[in-house]
């Protein structure tokens, strides 16, 4: 088995508002999260409901040592978290930010710091302050480009001597399927028009090229990145249409990582946004920023998906239309994800021939229901093989992909401790190394255990790789 490069970033991925807990202590503002108890598959609420997993998450906030210890125990080179912009500035648009929101980040930087491990830090996941949504229809609104400069500015300058790797927009694409997750826009997605969603994103991908400018204004050694939610299309059938049909739905996505390492707009959103009586309302200076290129383009990766042109396979698949169709040579994990460790190869392969940057596996693994057993000495356990195996052939894909020449900078599984799910707010759906006490009835103690792959991936990472099983 191949050997990782010695200097691999190895470690876990989180975000604030799935695990932090603490919603509204020191001062934190709300964010759109605290209104949507049922993740992005049901209705929202008016305020914060019980009901709320994300309102407690995993109580993070008060239990950050230990879970730094375990990640530190299990060898993490750096841990993927975000800020929650609410942390900093509680409605979004005030003038100051919030003393005590930046000690808490303050703390955890320094935590990690004594274990020798790299925050990589996301400015915004899927957790714009709730006053930005309700007052500004969140991203749709020009102004909003503002306020996340001065969010920026203010953790870029605190943090400039603690903080290296930082991430802009969470999977910044996922807007046009979840405008209100991923951009914090209230106008429902039935009446949003195509023109004011892209109007929105036009905002976001200008806010994240600024951020890139500022942020190496502040420190020129800072490495900024985009984050891409990757899902590699493949052609349902050798169909010459289905093939176009594929192009055509990864250049949706495609767009963003497009603009964020080229700094333009590509060529082929001429012809989708005249078909769609879209016309991008650019400002003064806008094109310009938009030439600050990231340093490396990061994505997640779950699942590939199929497209076809065909109206009646279409019929079979209805329900599952967020991406594609299924692959017929592909199983799908409890929550009907496809599993396909090649794709991951492949769009690592397919984002370097495109973007020629370095590249980041900032999210991957698989959300299953855990049992939490003792064994014969009494110990409490989950025998998670299935993860091992999910995470262990993913892991052999991405080391081909290194061998074919793609320069990856590292890897970061989602969820390496339990921690509340974004689409459907549960904690059923667990992802991590440690599996935590805590259930969707709101009872459990809080309390870590150790599951099978904690040792799983200890020995990964301690043999660089050559653990793995191919
Ligand atoms: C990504 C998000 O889409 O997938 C994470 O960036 C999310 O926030 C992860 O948790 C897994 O999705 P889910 O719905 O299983 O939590």
């Amino acid at each position: 088995m191949m050997r990782f490069p010695d200097n691999f970033l190895w470690g876990g991925a989180t975000a604030a508002n799935q695990f932090e807990g603490a919603y509204n202590e020191d001062g934190k503002g709300l964010s759109i999260q605290d209104i949507a108890p049922k993740g992005i598959v049901g209705p929202i609420t008016e305020g914060p409901t019980e009901d709320n997993m994300k309102l407690i998450g995993i109580d993070f906030y008060h239990r950050y040592k230990e879970d730094i210890k375990l990640f530190a125990e299990m060898g993490f080179k750096t841990f993927r978290m975000s800020i929650a912009w609410s942390r900093i500035f509680p409605n979004g648009d005030d003038l100051e930010p919030n003393e005590k929101g930046l000690e808490f980040y303050d703390r955890v930087f320094d935590e990690l710091a004594k274990y020798g491990i790299e925050p990589l830090v996301t400015l915004s996941h899927y957790e714009t302050p709730l006053h930005l949504a309700k007052e500004y229809d969140g991203w749709t609104d020009r102004r909003l480009i503002g306020f996340f400069e001065r969010y920026a500015r203010t953790v870029f300058t605190r943090y400039k001597d603690k903080v290296k790797y930082w991430l802009t927009f969470n999977e910044i694409n996922s807007a046009i399927h979840a405008p209100f997750m991923s951009a914090g826009i209230m106008t429902p997605m039935d009446q949003l028009s195509k023109q004011d969603l892209y109007q929105a994103m036009h905002h976001e991908l200008v806010a994240s090229a600024l951020a890139v400018k500022i942020g190496h204004e502040i420190n020129p050694e800072f490495k900024i990145g985009c984050m891409i939610l990757g899902v590699p299309t493949y052609p349902l059938t050798a169909h010459p249409d289905d093939m176009l049909k594929a192009m055509a739905q990864d250049r949706e996505s495609l767009f963003f990582g497009d603009i964020h390492a080229r700094g333009e707009y590509p060529k082929y959103m001429n012809r989708f946004f005249k078909e769609n009586n879209i016309s991008i309302k650019m400002e003064e200076g806008d094109a310009e920023i938009l030439k600050n290129t990231v340093d490396f383009i990061s994505f997640s990766y779950y699942m590939s998906t199929c497209a076809t042109a065909n109206p009646d396979e279409l019929k079979k698949a209805e329900g599952n239309l967020i991406f594609g169709v299924p692959n017929p040579y592909l199983d799908a994990s409890e929550w009907g994800w496809q599993i396909d460790p090649k794709g991951l190869r492949y769009i690592l392969n397919f984002y370097y021939d495109r973007y020629q940057k370095p590249l980041f596996i900032v999210e991957n693994g698989l959300g299953a229901v855990d049992e939490l057993i003792e064994d014969e000495n009494g110990n409490k356990i989950v025998n998670d093989d299935y993860r091992i195996k999910y995470l262990n052939d993913h892991l052999v894909q991405v080391g081909e992909a290194i061998e074919d020449g793609v320069e990856l900078m590292g890897y970061t599984t989602w969820g390496c401790i339990d921690l509340v799910s974004a689409s459907t707010a549960e904690l059923k759906k667990r992802y991590g190394f440690i599996y935590v006490d805590r259930h969707d009835d709101g009872s459990g103690t809080l309390e870590r255990y150790k599951k099978k792959s904690f040792d799983w991936y200890k020995e990964v990472i301690a043999t660089q790789g050559e653990s793995l099983q191919k």
